[in-house]
């Protein structure tokens, strides 16, 4: 297969999907601290796996504190947000148990729960949103059971953008005893979080959007005092003889060898990120997302679905074109103008459903942080055309 590629021609609008590129001092920086031990830490006692070991832990410490955790037992490293997600919900729950999520999640959520559901074991309602796709967080009451136990909820949707009013419906869940789960994967990293004041009891985190490492990479926080029954089991590298998997964290829900070299960029980005300032970094996405969407909007033909709020948002939007099949504008995009999007549904289905978008889907342009104004004329010149061309 041909790899190359001309990079510099191509105008990327799917940081929802992945930012791309991530930046080059944490790529580089990454690839020389695994040169140097890349070793398969917390296995042995010698020098190099101890230095691996103690990478491992800073980043658990740097992330802790990060989401406004307390114990940095207790973040472990999964493969992505859904491995995370997965975890939580299964470790979450008991048979007989019912759960509240909302049409906002995403397929990492919708699929376990209702594979859950399909095997009798659990109960699941899906919340709908309101107004700009925001959920009421008045709404979770009219779900409420006797044997509620559990609900998720995503920060902020990959579709539509809008920040969810979490701490509102963590306050919900700690006055009717419900633990609350929360999916960061679209705002980790762009919006401050603390878990403390959100009243969240567990989040899941993938770390190769605005965590700027590579794909493979992800997480949880489980505070103090919760109890994820693990659901996988395997090697943990300590006390090899007990016959059961470790029931203290985070071998708990960590099972075989840990990506270390994953592990190793969210350590450096960290420091990226509070070199840079995420408030920073979001202000100059947001920038040229207020560019974007106001544009789009002033296109005839051109609809904009979920929210248009430009405050507590991320920088994501999802359109239609009359008379155009997204997947279609989708290929135009890219082929004719080297416009980096991502159409359809976004693994998001039921709030299509709810915007009326099903089956087809919309197109998404996501801003991230290496976007250029460049990028912004270029994509609104192309729909422009799109839009103004007869099928
Ligand atoms: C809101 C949301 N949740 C979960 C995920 C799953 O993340 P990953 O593919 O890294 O597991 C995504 C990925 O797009 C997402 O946008």
């Amino acid at each position: 297969m041909d790899l190359t590629l001309d990079q510099a021609k191509v105008h990327y609008l799917d940081s929802a999907a992945t930012v791309y590129p991530k930046p080059k001092r944490v790529l580089e920086r990454m690839v020389e601290l695994y040169l140097q031990f890349g070793v398969n830490p917390g296995r042995s006692g010698y020098d190099l796996c101890l230095v691996g070991g103690g990478l491992v832990d800073s980043t658990r410490k740097k992330l802790t504190e990060f989401f406004g955790g307390t114990d940095p037992n207790r973040l472990c490293f999964t493969s992505n947000a859904s491995d995370a997600l997965n975890i939580l919900i299964q470790g979450l729950v008991r048979p007989g148990d019912h759960v509240i999520s909302t049409v906002l999640e995403h397929n990492s959520v919708i699929r376990p729960l209702n594979h859950l559901r399909e095997k009798g074991t659990i109960e699941v309602d899906y919340v709908p949103c309101g107004d700009h796709c925001i959920l009421d967080p008045d709404e979770f009451g009219r779900f409420l059971k006797p044997n509620t136990t559990l609900v998720v909820v995503n920060h902020a949707s990959n579709v539509i953008g809008a920040v969810q009013p979490i701490a509102e419906i963590g306050e919900f869940c700690r006055e009717h005893g419900l633990l609350f789960v929360i999916d960061v994967a679209q705002t980790a990293g762009l919006v401050p979080i603390n878990m403390q004041s959100l009243h969240v009891d567990a989040l899941a985190f993938t770390g190769h959007k605005s965590l700027l490492a590579p794909t493979g990479i992800g997480g949880l926080y489980v505070r103090e005092g919760v109890t994820v029954e693990p659901t996988r089991y395997g090697g943990t590298g300590v006390r090899s003889a007990h016959p059961f998997h470790l029931e203290e964290y985070p071998y708990r829900l960590e099972v075989g060898t840990l990506n270390l070299l994953g592990i190793s960029a969210l350590y450096l980005a960290q420091d990226y990120l509070a070199e840079e300032g995420i408030e920073n970094i979001y202000r100059h996405e947001m920038a040229l997302f207020t560019k974007l969407q106001e544009g789009l909007q002033d296109i005839s033909g051109v609809h904009l679905h979920g929210t248009v709020k430009l405050d507590n948002r991320l920088p994501v939007l999802s359109f239609t074109i009359d008379g155009w099949d997204p997947s279609d504008v989708g290929t135009f995009l890219d082929v004719d103008y080297c416009v980096a999007c991502r159409t359809g549904l976004h693994c998001a289905p039921l709030i299509h459903e709810h915007m009326g978008t099903a089956p087809r889907g919309t197109v998404r342009f996501s801003v991230g942080p290496s976007n250029t104004e460049e990028d912004i004329s270029v994509a609104l010149a192309a729909v422009r055309e799109i839009a103004s061309s007869h099928r």
